[in-house]
């Protein structure tokens, strides 16, 4: 299974903070207790690349990278072994060089420019960052009229309470959030807790409705069609 097709079927991705690399392997084993063999976890801390090392040498648990600002951290992202490389805002830089490393590049994009730039970059699916600040369900809805063949993953601002108003719409394939992951439970070593967390909300996003694809993108024929490739890079 490709990396979007996978992040598509959890329709979840918790986005992770590790502070210390001490704790990567009993996060991911609680994050693959709850049911969501996967993780973004983001270079916003010192532990990041170690972290990613060690969930990606477990074999159980697709990780990538969040929080991607340079193509230098693409480089050391994919030396410790992330599956995709996730971005806040949308950087050519980042783009042309995951392509260089054939890894998904899941760049941020909030508004038409930027969705019109992540087309020319020949992206098909773009993080939706912060969504909550930028609009929530309804620019989405919005932006989806004239970019039919675009697809979301909406992070920033979503919870159990409203995970399921972003997975009502066809054009996204999953949301993201960090709420499975507090990192008070972390420090504590509380790692039961982020198990029941992350059970809660896949029991939540698998039973959200699940929308048909709109017709477009069941088109075969059409290079954007399964609204999964992100340049044929998975
Ligand atoms: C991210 O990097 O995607 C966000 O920090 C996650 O946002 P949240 O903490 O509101 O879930």
């Amino acid at each position: 299974m490709d990396i979007l097709s996978a992040i598509s079927s959890a329709r979840l991705v918790p986005v992770v903070v590790l502070d210390d690399a001490e704790d990567a392997d009993p996060l991911a084993q609680a994050l693959v207790a709850g049911g969501l063999p996967l993780a973004e976890v983001t270079f916003r801390t010192a532990a990041a690349q170690d972290s990613i090392r060690v969930m990606a040498q477990r074999g159980d648990i697709i990780v990538g990278a969040g929080t991607i600002l340079t193509a230098e951290q693409v480089d050391q992202a994919v030396a410790a072994g992330a599956a995709y490389v996730v971005s806040p805002g949308l950087s050519r830089a980042v783009v042309e060089r995951c392509r260089e490393h054939d890894v998904l590049a899941l760049p941020g994009a909030v508004t038409a420019t930027e969705l019109q730039a992540a087309l020319e970059l020949g992206l098909t699916t773009v993080k939706f960052f912060p969504a909550g600040t930028s609009g929530g369900p309804a620019a989405i809805a919005a932006l989806t009229a004239p970019f039919r063949s675009l697809s979301f993953v909406p992070t920033g601002g979503i919870s159990p309470a409203n995970l399921h108003e972003y997975l009502a719409l066809p054009a996204v394939t999953a949301v993201g959030g960090s709420w499975m992951v507090p990192q008070d439970r972390m420090r504590e070593g509380d790692f039961t807790s982020i198990t029941e967390l992350t059970a809660q909300a896949v029991a939540l996003a698998q039973a959200a409705h699940r929308p048909q694809p709109p017709l477009e993108s069941q088109d075969t024929s059409r290079p954007n069609a399964h609204r999964r490739g992100n340049e044929g890079t998975t």
